[in-house]
């Protein structure tokens, strides 16, 4: 029987020159001490040998578009190639010096495709679609020079109203723990992007933060009080600048009743950066 063996969350902006440009000093300093707890998470994560990594994160309209906008999506197939962009941002271009293709966990991707369907969420699948900063900043993050676990990608739609709510997110990780759980896999998550910030998709308010509502969303992780977070609403979401909590939680609903623990969180007028860890019985 399958377990989940790692459980984290964190910023997916990880480029100290950004931030340094972005913020000065103090955002290369707070995201270069993001960026060691993330690393330590990921040496905790390897400790534990996960045989395969969920990746939880978002599309920035560069994977996907207007095209097609899938409320979730898990990348299917044998491997992915790393997003190249020709004008591609700071934060991507960091991507530049990362491995060209990662192994995916096709079983597991099937099966939490699969049995998704069966169990009434309307999944969307990639066979193509490559992966940018939100997967690999932290994953080589927190790989460092270790060999990365077979991933599986999964996109939320954060960022295109209607957005799926922050309940569905949650059941859907809850669906992510029974199919693991029904596996022969160990299997480490991940959930990233924020906390609270405004992308350039929202560009008047840039420079926004809301660090009050980022302490209410970490305050119930911590306690493992679900509830008020399964009640979130798309419009509070938005006008807090916490879009991309709706990655977390699908985290959380396949931890639950986990509580985390804090590893890192630190205020920029950019954006809130985070590092999350979840205590796993
Ligand atoms: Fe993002």
């Amino acid at each position: 029987m399958g377990r989940i063996v790692f459980a984290g969350a964190m910023s997916h902006v990880l480029d100290p020159d950004y931030y340094e440009r972005a913020c000065g000093a103090e955002g290369r300093q707070k995201v270069v001490a993001a960026m060691a707890e993330i690393a330590a998470m990921g040496a905790r994560c390897s400790a534990v040998k996960p045989g395969a990594l969920i990746v939880v994160a978002d599309d920035h309209l560069n994977a996907f578009s207007f095209n097609c906008v899938p409320a979730i999506c898990v990348r299917v197939g044998r491997d992915v190639p790393r997003m190249v962009q020709d004008h591609a941002e700071a934060f991507d271009k960091v991507l530049d010096h990362m491995p060209e293709r990662y192994p995916l966990h096709e079983d597991l991707a099937n099966q939490v495709l699969e049995r998704g369907l069966d169990a009434g969420f309307d999944l969307a699948l990639s066979w193509e679609a490559p992966v940018d900063h939100a997967f690999l900043s932290p994953v080589n993050t927190m790989q460092g020079d270790r060999p990365i676990p077979p991933l599986v990608p999964i996109w939320v739609n954060c960022f295109v109203a209607p957005q799926p709510t922050a309940r569905r997110c949650f059941a859907f990780g809850q669906h992510i723990a029974r199919v693991v759980a029904a596996s022969p896999w160990n299997v480490g998550i991940i959930a990233t992007g924020g906390l609270s910030h405004f992308p350039e998709l929202s560009l008047p308010r840039v420079g926004d933060t809301d660090t009050v509502f980022d302490r209410k969303l970490i305050h119930w992780m911590e306690t493992g009080e679900h509830e008020p977070l399964l009640e979130l609403t798309a419009g509070e979401l938005h006008k807090s600048g916490e879009h991309e909590f709706l990655n977390w939680m699908v985290l959380i609903g396949a931890v639950s009743p986990a509580r985390a623990v804090v590893r890192y969180f630190g205020e920029l007028r950019r954006i809130n950066l985070a590092a999350v860890e979840w205590t796993l019985g």
